[in-house]
């Protein structure tokens, strides 16, 4: 039977298109969401959608192509949601690695690029999504997804650590901020997981098999996640379950951060 956690809500994805996004997108609409999956790639965007309907043919997805770093089309798909549907939740996925580099080595280029989607592409989810969410029925939920690289610091991954250490501090913030306006907002820091993303940054090892099997090996459950590990956690933090919890990082990570 298809579980009924998220029944009459609406809840906006971006990076839809692929990992994590996607299977928080599959999940959601499981749940019984109305899913406004968004990415900047439309392929990938519409591949979800299609896997959506695959999957459950009464599941409620809708794509729409949005570049998280621009504001404005951010507002007009945020506005858009909310008068066809009301917006519910909030999960601002989209984001970005770079080439490990010394802090002294990183381009301007690498530099803004990754506090363009990974930084601003939060921030403008929040802006864009929160006037809506404050005037919902009090029982609105964000969910940034911030990274094991929020708090724990990666050499060579500077500007990804600079980023994502923002995007945990700042969905605090915005939990202070919003709450009393029936407003949630969470973030989840995954370990490494087996996405596109995720084996990009074994692509640039010599042999990328060998350095993901060498990764997993750190980890106390001897694996890697899987985009389904983190997108449940996500669920829950969007659901009714999580209804006291607010302004928390919560850690998805094999129990790699306590070793
Ligand atoms: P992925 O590469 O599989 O998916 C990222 C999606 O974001 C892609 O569909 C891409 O088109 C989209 N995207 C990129 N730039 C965009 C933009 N400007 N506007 C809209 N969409 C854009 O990556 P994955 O692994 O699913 O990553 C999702 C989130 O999880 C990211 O924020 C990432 O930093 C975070 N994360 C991933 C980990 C991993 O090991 N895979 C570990 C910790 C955090």
């Amino acid at each position: 039977m298809a579980s009924t956690r998220l029944a009459d809500r609406t809840v906006l994805v971006t990076g839809a298109g692929s990992g994590i996004g996607r299977e928080t997108t599959i999940r959601c609409a499981e749940a019984g969401a109305t899913v406004i999956a968004t990415d900047v790639d439309s392929n990938g965007g519409q591949e979800t959608v299609s896997m959506v309907q695959e999957a459950d043919p009464d599941g409620v997805v809708e794509f729409e192509k949005l570049d998280v770093t621009n504001r404005e089309r951010f507002g007009e798909v945020a506005d858009g949601t909310a008068d066809q549907y009301g917006l519910d939740c909030v999960v601002n996925n989209a984001g970005t690695g770079h080439p490990p580099a010394n802090v002294e080595d990183v381009s301007d280029g690498t530099f803004d690029y990754v506090v363009d989607v990974n930084l601003r592409g939060v921030w403008n989810g929040c802006q864009a999504t929160l006037p809506h969410l404050k005037a919902g029925d009090g029982d609105a939920a964000i969910v940034n997804v911030s990274s094991l690289a929020g708090f724990l610091g990666f050499p060579k991954q500077s500007v990804y650590s600079l980023t994502k250490g923002a995007v945990l501090n700042f969905s605090r913030a915005v939990a202070a901020e919003a709450g009393p306006a029936g407003v949630r907002c969470n973030a989840v820091c995954p370990g490494f997981t087996d996405t596109p993303l995720g084996r990009q940054y074994f692509e640039t090892k010599g042999d990328p098999e060998k350095a993901m099997e060498k990764a997993a090996r750190q980890y106390p459950l001897k694996r890697l996640g899987e985009p389904e590990e983190i997108a449940e956690p996500i669920l829950f933090l969007l659901s009714e379950e999580a209804s006291w919890i607010s302004g928390h990082g919560l850690v998805v990570d094999g129990g790699f951060s306590i070793t």
